[in-house]
Parts: structure tokens; sequence; C-alpha cells
């Protein structure tokens, strides 16, 4: 499935293109994936680049953390929503199999399952519990990251936890970047 086609917020086109020219023959972590939007984007810009990169998809596709949940008739062969998004989620990205691992769990959970400097870049579009959460988060994947990689995060979930007195803590270097997949930026 072409990802312009699929539903979702944005698509974080400006940063994939521009992290996957950066980095090659590493892993990427997209976190929070929905119906694959984002995803499909990345792994249309690998194969376009021609990279050797590989992409780890982590989402919960939890009831509890996903929007829109009442405003759909799911059909009776899914058990929750959550289940109909993941299996909506498998049929969009299919024919990436080959270069995607699918983690169904929650972030944080997800996140501590990771080796420690194994992560080229981080997509963050996921955390949305509490600043206790989003920091434990944000402190576990740092320690993920190659040195020379990059954590970004969409704006709309900065502004809703602060992140900012987290990046003081850890002393990177983060600044905005304008346009429509406004991001705050860390690298290591
Ligand atoms: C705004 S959507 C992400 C959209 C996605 N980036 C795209 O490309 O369309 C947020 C996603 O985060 C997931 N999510 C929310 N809280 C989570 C958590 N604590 N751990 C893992 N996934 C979570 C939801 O299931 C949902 O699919």
């Amino acid at each position: 499935m072409k990802s312009d086609d699929i539903q979702g917020w944005v698509n974080y086109k400006r940063t994939y293109k521009k992290y996957i020219q950066l980095y090659n023959n590493c892993t990427f972590l997209h976190a929070g994936c929905f119906k694959g939007k984002g995803v499909c984007y990345a792994c249309e810009n690998i194969e376009e680049q021609k990279k050797d990169i590989k992409v780890i998809c982590v989402d919960s596709w939890a009831d509890k953390d996903l929007r829109f949940k009442n405003t759909i008739k799911i059909s009776d062969s899914y058990s929750t929503y959550g289940d109909y998004i993941f299996e909506t989620f498998k049929r969009n990205t299919e024919q990436y199999a080959h270069f995607l691992t699918i983690m169904r769990d929650d972030i944080l959970v997800a996140s501590n399952k990771l080796n420690d400097n194994s992560i080229a870049f981080i997509l963050l579009d996921c955390c949305y519990i509490s600043q206790e959460h989003t920091e434990s988060v944000l402190d576990i994947l740092y320690k993920k990251l190659i040195k020379g990689g990059t954590l970004v995060i969409p704006k709309l979930q900065k502004r809703k936890f602060n992140v900012n007195s987290w990046s003081e803590r850890m002393r990177v270097d983060a600044k905005f970047e304008h346009g429509p997949d406004v991001i705050w930026r860390f690298t290591k």
C-alpha cells in the first residue's frame, strides 16, 4: 500500500527523507505506527534511496492507547479495535515485511528489549500517558541510539509533556525545525 493512501495523521516525509539520506547499514525505530502511514513512507524512501536500513515498528495496538475507537464499526472477525488496527497495519506494510521487525508492546516494555547503541534513528510518536512515562521512555531510548544517532519527537507530543527539561538534563543538542513535520530533535 502507498503511504499516501493510508489513513493517518502525518507521514513525516521531510523527516524520513532527510535521515534516510544521512544513515545507511543501520536500524531505525518507528514508535507509534497506527495503520502504517509513516512506516510505509520510510520504507518507500529506503527503497528509493537504495539504502540498507531495517525498521523496528513498535505499537501497543491496544484499545486504551488508540483514538477514534468509537467512531467506526469493526467487523466481528476482530475481537478488539486494537486487533483490527494491527491487522490493517500488517496488511498495509506487507510488501516491506522483509525489512520490518514488528513489536506489539507498550513503548516502555519494547524499549527495554532493544540493545544499547543499536539504533540510528528513532521517531517517537506514541508517548501520551504521563510525564513520568515519557521521561522513562526517553531515558531508555537515548541509550539505544548509536553515537551520532537521532531521536525525533513530533511537536504535539513535545508540547504535551515537558521534553525541554529532559533535554537539558541529558545535555543533548536540540533545536526546532519548522514545516509540516515540526519536530524536536536530539542527536547523541
Ligand atoms: C498518532 S498514532 C501514530 C501515527 C503514526 N506515526 C503514523 O504514521 O500514522 C499513535 C499510536 O501510538 C500508539 N500508542 C499510544 N500509546 C502507546 C504506548 N504507550 N506504547 C506503544 N504504542 C502506543 C497507538 O496505538 C497509536 O497507534
